[in-house]
């Protein structure tokens, strides 16, 4: 291993901000020139870089995008929880599902197509499966086989993990209440994994929330959650704009709770539930 020299001068932070805001849409403030130091110095002590300009031309000769791939995850944040704030799932249950299995009653034939984008490990995935398998056991949610979920993110290690699906004490004891984990969840040796009924309604693809959604086709609900803050008001505007158009007519968005359209795509009318806000597509 080389050692690089150490610190990141301005220059090498703006090359580096360019790249990784042109990757994945992370925007990086001068005040996190630490960040992007502390993150990818053992990078580039692994790849034998000596400066930030090396370690971003071996990055952009990589035709594999392997490198590109890592810079992502060093750099973006993965945080998640079971059942994340509550409040997402609640109205999931009390108004959302609801209408759909009347939708469903009523004939429609469309699955119902729910999309959690930016799904991290996985957790707010299986959380939303569980909350329809809840919903569908007493029968106020529409039938568990004709709900399908896509779970996407940019960053593949993320995604290998929230495929795998099997999650730690410590990942297990944030969120989840006992109940579910009793119903949902098989332990082996140190790791709980997710049962295969959960399983089998989520689908995880790598996506990055820049590019084009068409190849997800349209959704009854998308899930957006605590990735927008990251980004520039010009990616979040477009991102708000193409997700409208991928929902179906009086469909639902659930955006974290520092997250609002306002201001960005004014075609979402208000819900509110409990101590939630919500938007769907007037
Ligand atoms: C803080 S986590 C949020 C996870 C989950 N939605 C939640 O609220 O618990 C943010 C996730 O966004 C992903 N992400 C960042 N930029 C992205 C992009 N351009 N496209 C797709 N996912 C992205 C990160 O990899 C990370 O897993």
């Amino acid at each position: 291993m080389t050692t690089p020299a150490p610190g990141i001068d301005p220059a090498e932070f703006q090359l580096m901000r360019r790249y990784i805001e042109s990757h994945c849409g992370l925007h990086l403030s001068d005040e996190k020139t630490y960040l992007v130091d502390t993150r990818l110095t053992p990078l580039m002590a692994e790849l034998g870089c000596r400066s930030f300009y090396e370690l971003h031309a071996k990055a952009s000769a990589d035709t594999s995008h392997a490198l590109r791939d890592r810079i992502i995850d060093a750099l973006t944040t993965h945080e998640t929880l079971w059942f994340r704030d509550s409040s997402p799932f609640a109205f999931l249950e009390a108004e959302v599902l609801p209408k759909l299995a009347a939708r469903a009653r009523a004939g429609a034939r469309e699955a119902t197509r729910i999309w959690c984008a930016a799904c991290s490990t996985g957790q707010e995935a299986y959380s939303t499966a569980m909350t329809v398998l809840e919903c569908a056991r007493s029968a106020v949610g529409p039938p568990a086989r004709l709900v399908e979920i896509v779970a996407t993110d940019v960053s593949p290690s993320v995604l290998f993990l929230a495929r795998a699906g099997r999650y730690d004490g410590f990942a297990m004891g944030r969120g989840l209440p006992d109940h579910m984990r009793e119903r949902y969840f098989t332990r082996s040796g140190e790791l709980w994994a997710v049962g295969e009924e959960v399983k089998r309604m989520v689908r995880f693809e790598k996506h990055n929330l820049q590019d084009s959604f068409g190849r997800l086709g349209v959704f009854d609900v998308v899930l957006c959650r605590n990735v927008l803050m990251y980004f520039a008001d010009e990616l979040k505007r477009d991102i708000l704009q193409r997700m409208r158009a991928a929902l179906r007519p009086g469909g639902y968005l659930l955006l974290g709770s520092a997250e609002s359209p306002a201001g960005y795509c004014d075609r979402f009318e208000l819900v509110k539930h409990g101590r939630g806000v919500f938007y769907r597509l007037a």
